[in-house]
């Protein structure tokens, strides 16, 4: 399984800073207004690795301790959900040496970094759809999920095999199911209701959308949950970004006005 990988050599194995380790660095954000919902488009990894004469693959392995110090740095923060844009349904599209690693770093990260998350009251949870994603990366997400489902510092959402129109298309297909058996009516979908055949209906609207390494576009992530959210967009390519940008991003959400639809 996966045997052009097993020679790797995990070069990013370091473990960031557990939350807490130097409360001295939190910035103390104003009461009420850090974002409960955060999204990530970790872009980047690639661009980062060409600029230095490596191969793609070795921009994703850069990018493993980043994303644990982003978890750290979202717990300090106080945010309580955290979605990370980890494989998205577009991304099959990529050469299947590329996809393969992508894969397979999944399984092995979800595996080796689940005793560290549950230290941290990181409670693992999955979005995206289960045909083509290896059942491999899916063992190990149901493993994370039940092992971590009693936490409650954070829900870190791993969207692996993620994309937000095939999430809507999933949905209207349960609806639809429901309104065949008679359970609801044709002309009465509401609002809620999509929400509700959502992949994880219980989680609340995305609150900042942060996507990394200049790119302005939302590539398919998040559609109906961020719908109102703000956006801010690092300049950081994925492995240069990390807990402190993150708080700069949190902190550029506190300073915005966000109406609905309404005036103030
Ligand atoms: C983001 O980095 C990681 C994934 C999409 C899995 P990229 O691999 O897209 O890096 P760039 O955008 O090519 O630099
Ligand atoms: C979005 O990045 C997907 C993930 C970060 C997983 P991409 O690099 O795939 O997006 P595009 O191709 O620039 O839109
Ligand atoms: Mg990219």
């Amino acid at each position: 399984m996966n045997m052009a990988f097993e020679h790797v050599d995990y070069t990013s194995l370091s473990v960031p800073a557990a939350p807490f380790s130097d409360p001295s660095i939190i910035p103390s954000f104003p009461k009420g207004k850090v974002p409960r919902h955060v999204g990530v488009i970790m872009d980047g990894n690639g661009r980062w690795a060409q600029q230095r004469g490596l191969i793609r693959t070795e921009g994703h392995q850069a990018a493993e301790p980043v994303v644990f110090d982003v978890i750290a740095g979202a717990i300090e923060a106080g945010v309580r959900y955290l979605s990370l844009y980890t494989f998205s349904t577009e991304n099959w599209k990529r050469s299947p040496q590329e996809v393969r690693f992508l894969m397979g770093f999944s399984r092995d990260i979800i595996h080796r970094r689940v005793a560290q998350m549950d230290q941290w009251g990181v409670r693992v949870r999955w979005a995206g759809r289960r045909p083509r994603l290896w059942k491999s990366v899916m063992d190990e997400l149901e493993t994370a999920m039940e092992r971590t489902k009693h936490n409650t510092t954070i829900d870190v959402v791993f969207c692996i095999n993620y994309g937000g129109r095939t999430e809507l298309a999933d949905a209207m297909a349960g609806i639809a199911r429901e309104v065949r058996d008679g359970q609801i009516s044709g002309d009465r979908v509401t609002k809620k209701m999509v929400a509700q055949h959502l992949y994880n209906p219980d989680i609340p609207d995305c609150d900042l959308l942060i996507r990394t390494s200049g790119e302005r576009r939302t590539s398919n992530f998040l559609p109906w949950q961020a719908a109102y959210a703000e956006l801010d967009f690092a300049p950081e390519l994925f492995p240069d970004y990390g807990r402190v940008p993150l708080w700069r991003s949190i902190d550029h959400y506190t300073g915005r006005d966000r109406r609905f639809g309404a005036i103030k």
